[in-house]
């Protein structure tokens, strides 16, 4: 028997260097930008042009910390639902900030990636989309993916689409499809699972964000609106993801034992 108390095993362990409790991969639910205009008194499209000058604070803040992955939910298969002049201003503020961010970005060694259906897009941003990816692609630093017109649930079904061809073209047998095989069709299969969720403006939901990915992320919440979550905000989230005692089914002891192997 280990004899750890409680509190040893959910405290974080004091040998393990601050940087391997970082999370490797940040998903964040940008959320209360209306909110934050309502507040004001002003139209909720400057909540939206607010929450891209965040956008752009915490990409930097992620990339200075050594963070490999931020995703980041810019507009959801359901946003589609929202006032058309709202969606038009968020179309137009989508291709006014890649245009202007793009280089920046790149001199920051930042590799920029898209997840979700891009056909929706009016085509000049489709192009956008593409070129941006292109140009950073070779690049080392933060992986910034942005998840536009993107659905937990689309996801999985695109998944099962491109998993049932390989059937039918015979590369694949039914008795392969096991979760570990589903996941190569997945989004982000190529990067590690997000660590840490963040969702600001104190909704406690995951609005159809990674359903596939998120199995074993670690959910914080805050009440701060997006356009007001700031670096210290980023700072907050990562200090609780590393007092967490991440389980993955198995038992604090078990963990507490495999940290002092
Ligand atoms: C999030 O802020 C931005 C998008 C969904 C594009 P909201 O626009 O949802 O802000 P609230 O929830 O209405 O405050
Ligand atoms: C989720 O926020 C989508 C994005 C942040 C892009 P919403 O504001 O659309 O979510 P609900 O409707 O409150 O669940
Ligand atoms: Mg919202």
């Amino acid at each position: 028997m280990v004899a750890d108390t409680p509190e040893a095993l959910i405290a974080p362990a004091a040998d393990v260097p601050a940087r391997e409790r970082l999370p490797q991969h940040v998903a964040i639910v940008m959320d209360g930008n209306g909110r934050w205009a309502q507040q004001r008194s002003l139209p909720r499209t400057a909540g939206h042009r607010e929450g891209a000058r965040t956008v752009r604070r915490i990409v930097q803040a992620c990339n200075e910390r050594g963070i490999g992955a931020l995703t980041l939910f810019a507009f959801s298969s359901e946003n589609w639902q929202r006032p058309r002049p709202e969606v038009e201003v968020l179309m137009n503020l989508f291709m006014t900030t890649l245009r202007g961010e793009i280089r920046r970005l790149d001199d920051a060694n930042i590799r920029l990636r898209f997840i979700g259906e891009p056909s929706a897009f009016p085509s000049t941003l489709q192009d956008y989309i593409a070129k941006a990816q292109r140009r950073t692609a070779g690049n080392t630093g933060l992986t910034l993916v942005i998840a536009a017109n993107y659905g937990g649930r689309w996801d999985i079904a695109r998944a099962a689409r491109r998993v049932s061809e390989e059937v039918l073209a015979g590369r694949l047998r039914c008795e392969q499809i096991t979760p570990d095989t589903l996941r190569h069709y997945t989004c982000l299969a190529d990067l590690p699972e997000p660590d840490l969720f963040i969702r600001t403006a104190g909704e406690q939901r995951i609005s159809n964000f990674l359903l596939w990915q998120m199995a074993y992320t670690e959910l914080y919440f805050t009440e701060r609106l997006w356009p007001d979550f700031g670096p210290a905000d980023l700072d907050a989230a990562c200090a609780a993801f590393a007092g967490r005692e991440r389980r993955f089914g198995m038992t604090g002891e078990q963990i507490a034992r495999g940290r002092r192997a």
